[in-house]
């Protein structure tokens, strides 16, 4: 039986690397681009006039990072509007509910907002009440993130009615709000389907990693986090081929490469081993997708023979 002292040290050391956020360097552009956006949309209420808001559109696959980088782009606005003595604007962030129907989202966005409604009330109504709390609470931008399922869940008379509404909402003679999209590439496709709404939008994309272009980058990233958990990286795991493996089993995906970092000093903690190596990664990595040694990409030379996307199947969140 392992120590309850032991299971309990892990559990708090992983949570606090959990709570990290590495500034890759896919951050800063689309920061910078959003701030450029909400100085634009301060500079207009300073001067009075409401021109149109634009928004920002981000995409990339599953688990490239995409929520991570929203939520922290969130928290940093919301800090700097304060810093700066902006602190009645506000940001409001949401993930689109399934189904992802007109109405479902208004009344999401509503509660968002501080506001209970019946939903017995017809969608105009809703989004009367959105844009009038809009206005009140000054909200500069609404974030929607899962932006993917505005276009897939719902009918086509749907998307052509939340595609409207948000080219509504960013268009409001009164009070303008950008719409801020995340989510996986299909979210393009409400894009493509409303002109009118991608003319107000910029697009940011987050590439996949590639194991030959990001192998070095990625065995930074292992020995940055043996540094914050206080282990030492063992050889093999600052090997130019672990990197490439590491990429490979996380699907390309940068955020699923820190999960599996996460998860092997998770298991490195739980045997009690001073040093990160490969069998903590290959063990992670079992236990993440239940495959025997010979599809783990942390044990079998081989390794590109193996289709991560589809044992590395992530749970929904
Ligand atoms: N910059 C980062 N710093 C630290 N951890 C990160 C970072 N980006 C991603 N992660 C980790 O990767 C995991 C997956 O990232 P995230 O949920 O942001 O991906 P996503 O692109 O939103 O995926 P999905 O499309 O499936 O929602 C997160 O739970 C987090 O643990
Ligand atoms: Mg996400």
């Amino acid at each position: 039986m392992m120590s309850s002292d032991r299971i309990k040290y892990t559990a708090r050391r992983i949570a606090l690397l959990r709570g990290h956020f590495i500034h890759h360097d896919r951050f800063e552009p689309l920061e910078a681009r959003f701030s450029l956006l909400i100085e634009k949309r301060l500079a207009d209420c300073e001067a009075g006039r409401t021109s149109e808001a634009h928004g920002l559109a981000l995409s990339g696959p599953s688990g490239a990072g995409k929520t991570s980088a929203m939520v922290q782009l969130m928290v940093r606005s919301r800090g700097w509007l304060e810093r700066s003595g902006h602190e009645d604007f506000s940001i409001v962030s949401i993930r689109v509910p399934s189904p992802a129907t007109l109405k479902f989202v208004g009344q999401t966005l509503l509660r968002a907002l501080g506001y209970q409604i019946s939903s017995e009330r017809q969608a105009w109504y809703i989004w009367d009440l959105v844009r009038h709390h809009l206005k009140e609470r000054k909200i500069l931008f609404v974030h929607l993130d899962e932006a993917q399922d505005l276009a897939s869940r719902g009918t086509r008379h749907e998307l052509d009615s939340v595609a409207s509404m948000l080219k509504t909402l960013m268009t409001d003679s009164e009070w303008p709000v950008g719409i801020i999209l995340s989510g996986t590439p299909e979210l393009e496709d409400i894009l493509n389907h409303d002109s009118q709404l991608a003319r107000r939008m910029d697009t940011v994309h987050f590439e996949s990693l590639s194991p030959v272009a990001h192998g070095n980058d990625v065995l930074d990233l292992i020995e940055s986090y043996c540094s914050k958990a206080e282990l030492a990286p063992g050889s093999d795991t600052l090997e130019l081929a672990h990197g490439e493996r590491l990429i490979h089993a996380a699907a390309n995906q940068f955020g699923l490469v820190i999960e599996l970092i996460v998860a092997a000093v998770e298991q490195a903690y739980l045997a009690g081993a001073p040093r990160l190596t490969r069998a903590h990664f290959a063990l992670a990595y079992h236990l993440r997708t239940a495959c025997d040694d010979t599809f783990n990409p942390f044990i079998i030379p081989d390794f590109v023979r193996i289709d991560a996307r589809q044992v590395f199947s992530r749970e929904k969140r």
